[in-house]
């Protein structure tokens, strides 16, 4: 690891350290707070000694049309703003990252904002948002000659650790809540061939178990907690800047789990800030289910309080979290950033996700929320319909099929979600729900069904 190069700071009490002296658990050995990266050089690298941000913007771009692994990953075409590594050629890729921007037209009429796009992460090899943080943190991991990693997982990062495990030749294990996730997330740890458990606890209670686990074996700890996960996850926030010819968004919305990504993101803006690359920090807003929103409680109960966590519960599984080990970092990133938290039904994720779905889009429940949470942020009058608005959309929709078929089928919801049969959103739902329907199999009964439709 390429310790001259950076150093760790504590987000608690600011102890700094180099990354060798980090803890197997990543917290601080004097408050016990999490760390982050920091790259010492950077801020005192003022005037002509600053880099050349117009030369590094040609150099990113010039990369993605490049035959070298590194440099078609939208992760390490970018490796100057990450260098964690002693030798680059140790970074484990599966050519993660420069994922679409995609125009969102049909839900920013229906919201009346000009510009809304989806920054659609589920378009990674894994299918999620975390291989861009697997790739940094397990290339760092192999670089330091660990034979194992583990990760306590909602399914997401067990999927994509197991992947890049499984290309980098390393062991992996997964510890998941027994029952609660997402088939797709399952199947796919279970291919690439970690030694997955299946706890009877929540996710919680696997990150507890987790900890003690890495205290007492060699085993490298890919969770959230460990900091060189947000170096690679703070690199859409440069291809969305660069999607955008280097102008940020006015807004970027983020769903909140274990609260990693919307600090990752917002560190991503600060440091492109600091060395001249845009100009400002987009508003970053964490938007939480109902069901698991201890980061909402938070907030609202004023600045001295102390942070409470929940028993959660939501049908969107990946955000179901009720003690986010990083939000200390996103609480900061919402207040800097002046963005918001706020939470959304379980009905409210159904709707936003059939509305991404019917984009030709979708995405997995629990990145729906942003969509849902935009919403409520309009009918607030909080975000003005001229600004640039950007959803991070997390994970694919083929992670969670079981959900979207039972929303379709229209069994997904009870009545006390959606105010029984007669109410706005279950005249909402029923406008978007598209059941497979049972028909002879002969064209006449095909065409029949279409009457009135084909003009
Ligand atoms: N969206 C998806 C699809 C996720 O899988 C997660 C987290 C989040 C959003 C929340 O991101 O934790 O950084 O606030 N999934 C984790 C996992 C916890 O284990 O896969 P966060």
């Amino acid at each position: 690891m390429n310790d001259n190069l950076h150093q760790l700071r504590c987000i608690g009490c600011g102890s700094l350290i180099s990354g060798s002296q980090a803890q197997p658990d990543f917290r601080c050995a004097h408050c016990g707070d999490l760390f982050e990266v920091d790259y010492p050089g950077w801020l005192e690298r003022k005037g002509p000694d600053r880099p050349n941000a117009g030369a590094l913007k040609w150099l990113w771009r010039e990369r993605r049309c490049s035959d070298e692994a590194l440099d078609g990953s939208g992760v390490w075409r970018f490796r100057e703003l990450l260098p964690i590594l002693d030798n680059f050629g140790n970074a484990v890729t599966l050519q993660e990252g420069n994922t679409p921007l995609y125009h969102l037209p049909r839900n920013a009429k229906a919201l009346g904002i000009d510009q809304l796009y989806a920054k659609h992460q589920g378009m990674n090899p894994s299918g999620s948002f975390k291989d861009t943080g697997m790739t940094s943190a397990l290339s760092v991991a192999k670089e330091r000659g660990f034979k194992w990693v583990a990760c306590a997982s909602t399914g997401n990062t067990s999927a994509a650790m197991a992947a890049y495990a499984a290309r980098a030749g390393l062991n992996s294990l997964v510890l998941i809540p027994d029952g609660k996730i997402a088939w797709g997330k399952l199947s796919q740890a279970m291919d690439y061939g970690a030694v997955t458990c299946q706890l009877k606890t929540d996710f919680d209670g696997c990150v507890k178990v987790l900890t003690e686990i890495v205290r007492q074996a060699p085993i490298y700890l890919l969770n959230s907690v460990n900091p060189y996960r947000l170096e690679g996850q703070k690199t859409p926030a440069l291809e969305i800047a660069e999607a955008l010819d280097w102008n940020v968004p006015d807004h970027l919305i983020v769903p909140g789990g274990n609260l990693a990504n919307s600090s990752a993101l917002g560190k991503g803006f600060r440091e492109m800030v600091d060395l001249g690359l845009v100009a400002r920090i987009p508003r970053i807003s964490v938007i939480q289910a109902e069901g698991a929103n201890p980061m909402v409680r938070h907030l609202a109960a004023g600045p001295d309080a102390p942070f409470v966590p929940v028993e959660a519960h939501t049908r969107a599984t990946a955000i179901r979290i009720g003690n986010p080990a990083s939000w200390r970092k996103a609480e900061r990133v919402v207040h800097d950033t002046g963005g918001w938290c706020l939470d959304v039904t379980e009905a409210e994720i159904a709707v936003a996700k059939a509305e991404i779905g019917a984009e030709g889009l979708g995405c997995e429940p629990a990145s729906a929320v942003t969509l849902a949470g935009l919403k409520k942020l309009r009918a607030k009058s909080v975000v003005d319909g001229g600004q640039t608005v950007v959803l991070l959309l997390t994970g694919h929709t083929l992670k969670d099929a079981d959900y979207t078929i039972d929303f379709h089928r229209g069994t997904l919801l009870k009545d006390e979600e959606t105010g029984g049969p007669d109410s706005k959103i279950s005249a909402e739902i029923a406008a978007l729900r598209r059941n497979a329907i049972a028909v002879e199999a002969n064209p006449k009964a095909v065409l029949d069904l279409l009457k009135g439709q084909i003009e």
